[in-house]
């Protein structure tokens, strides 16, 4: 009976977004839905009170997602969890992977060209061992969080030293303790007109398209069980973009995959949009089981919701997101091959939506399922709903 209703509940939740994108697709054609009249019914049609957010049992997001065999979790910053002991017991409570902010990235490590520094890292892996929580690793190769030296430094003829040297010694440094490394961050990059698709990084510069590749082979010598990933963002929503972006991602995979490279998941960082309209549960399923048929497992690795362009009412607002949450992870926890949920940060006290994506009349952003006094949000009950709905694995 009771997934019955839930299945009824996930099918009117589908027809209910497939309607909202028909209109979507229909205003698309006739350039509407870009007019604020159509934007306003889609917040109005999320932002309805009717929508109850209502939540069965006991549990925190940790155990709901255990229950169904996934792992839930969030990016946590050294700094906070070691300053704030309320945010810590809270962090601890709620989660059962950790990935760090910022302190694996190259800035958080090499402080100079000849020189790693793992006090913070080694600290976010002692307080997992603590909470027995898994850690994952965010990331070895990526066009920014580069330390200041890295520019004057690192050239066309020393790069694949560095890039080498980098992988090896974190990865090592790690090795047998993670579940899972971010190997490559943000690779594509359709708007740079490459046949292949792939952003113009310094990486690309000096090393060429075989660094991907590169990268792979050496963190997988240097940590053999380590699950490697592939992470990018704005793979979401049916605009030509993030169509074009897909694309090239799955394009990305299955070069590599011929390649034999070891690779063994893809990572869709989620940053959604509270005020975007075009979201197409049926086009993100096919990207998702094209991603799955290549034997890769997915994670959705830094979930959060911008709420920049929604209405002031944090009634409003946090109903949007808790809608944003819940009819994204609804349909991307249909496929069984999605393994992890994490956030990108927990609670709004700790959010980069702060300093990277503020609202225009400076109200406080709430993007996270905890607010910034550490109390659930409605955006907690949709994570909450979404691991309930979601298949066992
Ligand atoms: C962000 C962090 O949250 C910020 O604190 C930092 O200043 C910049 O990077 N995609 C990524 C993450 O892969 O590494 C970024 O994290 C957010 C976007």
């Amino acid at each position: 009976m009771r997934s019955n209703r839930l299945l009824t509940r996930r099918h009117a939740l589908w027809l209910g977004l497939a309607s909202l994108t028909t209109v979507g697709a229909i205003a698309t054609a006739k350039g509407a839905y870009q007019n604020k009249q159509y934007q306003d019914q889609k917040l109005q049609a999320l932002g309805n009170r009717q929508r109850n957010f209502t939540v069965v049992g006991k549990g925190t997001l940790r155990q709901r997602a255990a229950a169904k065999g996934l792992i839930y979790g969030a990016a946590g910053h050294k700094e906070k969890l070691s300053s704030d002991s309320a945010f810590a017991t809270r962090f601890a409570q709620e989660c059962g992977i950790l990935v760090p902010e910022g302190e694996l990235k190259w800035a958080g490590v090499r402080p100079a060209p000849d020189k790693f520094d793992f006090t913070y890292s080694d600290w976010l892996v002692k307080f997992t061992r603590t909470h027995n929580m898994l850690f994952r690793g965010h990331t070895l190769v990526w066009y920014q969080g580069l330390p200041k030296w890295f520019k004057e430094t690192v050239n066309r003829q020393n790069a694949e030293k560095f890039l080498v040297e980098h992988i090896t010694t974190v990865t090592k440094h790690y090795a047998g303790q993670m579940h899972s490394w971010d190997v490559v961050n943000e690779a594509i990059e359709p708007e740079h007109k490459r046949a292949d698709g792939l952003r113009k990084s310094p990486w690309l510069e000096f090393l060429g398209p075989e660094h991907i590749e590169l990268a792979f082979r050496v963190a997988a010598q240097a940590d053999p069980k380590a699950m490697l990933v592939y992470n990018d963002f704005g793979l979401e929503y049916d605009t030509p973009k993030e169509e074009a972006r897909r694309t090239a991602v799955l394009k990305l995979l299955e070069r590599l995959k011929s390649r034999g490279t070891p690779i063994h998941a893809l990572g869709i960082q989620a940053h959604l949009r509270g005020h975007e309209a075009r979201f197409n549960p049926k086009k993100i399923r096919k990207f998702l089981a094209d991603v799955a048929s290549l034997g890769l497992k997915i994670l959705i690795t830094e979930l959060d919701v911008i709420d920049q362009k929604l209405p002031g009412d944090t009634a409003v607002r946090d109903r949007i997101v808790a809608s944003t949450y819940e009819d994204y992870l609804s349909v991307v926890l249909d496929e069984r091959a999605v393994i992890a949920v994490l956030t990108w940060g927990l609670s709004d006290r700790y959010t980069w939506h702060s300093s990277y994506i503020p609202r225009s009349d400076k109200a406080p952003v709430r993007p996270l399922p905890l607010d910034s006094n550490l109390k659930p949000k409605l955006a907690w009950n949709a994570l909450a709903r979404a691991f309930e709905g979601a298949p066992k694995r």
